[in-house]
């Protein structure tokens, strides 16, 4: 028996392979602080719980619209006016199971072999293997950490060519944290304008996790050109806490949303009624603790960006947003563990702290950039104080 083609060409996510196996360390009694889950150690607010157990009481717990309730797509559309100054109608939005699923939903409604989609590394892992599975070729621009992890207007049109179907933009981004200012989109907007069959994936999932009063900008809104082939995506995971609940949301053209919705039909149906009407409290609610909890990541990044920069060796820059670091060290390649190993790519890296040093991190490699590390901060200051320390223990003791 085989598995067919399609799977064959993607990889499982290593993120999440990383994150199982912390969870099976911990399991057998070992001491390892995992630094490699991409998720809010903050609880779900209290009144998105209450909102999903009225939910239950009230008996939301049958199949909805299969691309989401009346009552969420108007929450999502008042908050794409609110935070965003676009204007969608309840058939320009698609409500799915997680982020993911609406990338997954979006790439594999739109895709044909040879369709090419360009997407900046580092990249958020599952972006290239979506692409595969849908039969398409990805294509990289790199931007490193003298770039600010940033690419360029003039990368990005070398990079697009007849073939291109989507171009990828992620900000604030996940591994690296970077995130693009209004004028950075609108020069990247103004390549994007002159390629009219291009569509826009506008992965916006990090939106509200900004530092340093950095001002959030998404390319739809900056380029007012673009709006008619951008799909602005989002979700409820990260800024409030809600990974298990799995809703993600897009805004777009009705024809793109409608077969969004076709494949959805086919598939996973409508994402849960309860999540869902937990989603209406989250967009609807008071946003006020987001505040705090921003103050406490932003707080955290300091503290990490400071300890691995003491690192001889090591260099990381301080990112804009998200709850990510992603500090390079070309020049630790190569140097010799206390047990005599050589450590000759960012994965063996990855697996010398992971086995001397108990902290869980995530190669560069998964991301397409190497040679690096994608740390998450979303724990504790103690915890990240503990883990960073042994890092640089681990780090010291190289040879
Ligand atoms: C950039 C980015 N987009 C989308 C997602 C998807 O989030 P979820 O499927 O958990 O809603 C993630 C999750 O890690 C992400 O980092």
């Amino acid at each position: 028996m085989q598995t067919s083609a399609a799977l064959n060409r993607i990889q499982p996510s290593a993120t999440l392979a990383m994150t199982s196996r912390v969870f099976e360390l911990k399991r057998q009694g070992i001491d390892v602080i995992g630094l490699g889950a991409g998720e809010p150690d903050f609880d779900t607010p209290d009144f998105v719980k209450e909102a999903a157990i009225e939910a239950i009481r009230a008996g939301k717990t049958k199949y909805t619209n299969v691309d989401g309730t009346p009552e969420l797509k108007q929450a999502i559309i008042a908050k794409y006016g609110r935070d965003n100054g676009l204007a969608y109608a309840e058939n320009q939005i698609s409500v799915n199971s997680g982020g993911k699923h609406t990338l997954f939903n979006a790439f594999c409604a739109t895709i044909d072999p040879g369709d090419e989609v360009v997407i900046p590394a580092p990249y958020w892992v599952s972006y290239p293997d979506v692409v595969e599975f849908a039969g398409g070729t990805p294509v990289f621009i790199a931007a490193g950490a003298s770039e600010g992890y940033k690419i360029k207007p003039a990368q990005l049109e070398a990079a697009i060519t007849a073939k291109t179907k989507w171009v990828v933009l992620n900000s604030p981004s996940n591994p690296t944290g970077a995130a693009y200012s209004a004028a950075e989109l609108k020069a990247l907007g103004e390549v994007l304008e002159r390629h009219p069959h291009v569509l826009i994936y506008a992965d916006d999932m990090y939106e509200h996790i900004l530092y340093d009063g950095f001002e959030f900008a998404t390319i739809a809104q900056v380029c007012p050109a673009l709006y008619e082939r951008t799909l602005t995506a989002n979700g409820v995971s990260k800024a409030y806490a809600m990974t298990g609940w799995r809703i993600g949301y897009a805004g777009g053209p009705a024809w793109l949303i409608k077969a969004m919705g076709k494949l959805q039909s086919q598939s996973t149906s409508n994402p849960s009624s309860i999540s869902q009407a937990a989603s209406v409290a989250a967009l609807n609610g008071d946003q006020s603790f987001l505040k705090e909890r921003v103050a406490a990541f932003q707080g955290r990044r300091d503290l990490v960006v400071s300890m691995l920069n003491q690192i001889n060796g090591m260099h990381c820059p301080r990112p804009e947003g998200a709850f990510y670091v992603y500090p390079e060290f070309g020049q630790l390649i190569g140097k010799t563990t206390p047990k005599g190993q050589v450590i000759a790519t960012d994965e063996e890296m990855v697996g010398y702290l992971l086995d001397e040093a108990r902290v869980a991190a995530v190669h560069g490699g998964a991301f397409g950039f190497s040679p690096a590390l994608r740390i998450s901060y979303a724990t504790s200051e103690a915890l990240l104080t503990e883990a960073c320390g042994r890092i640089q223990e681990a780090c010291a003791a190289l040879r």
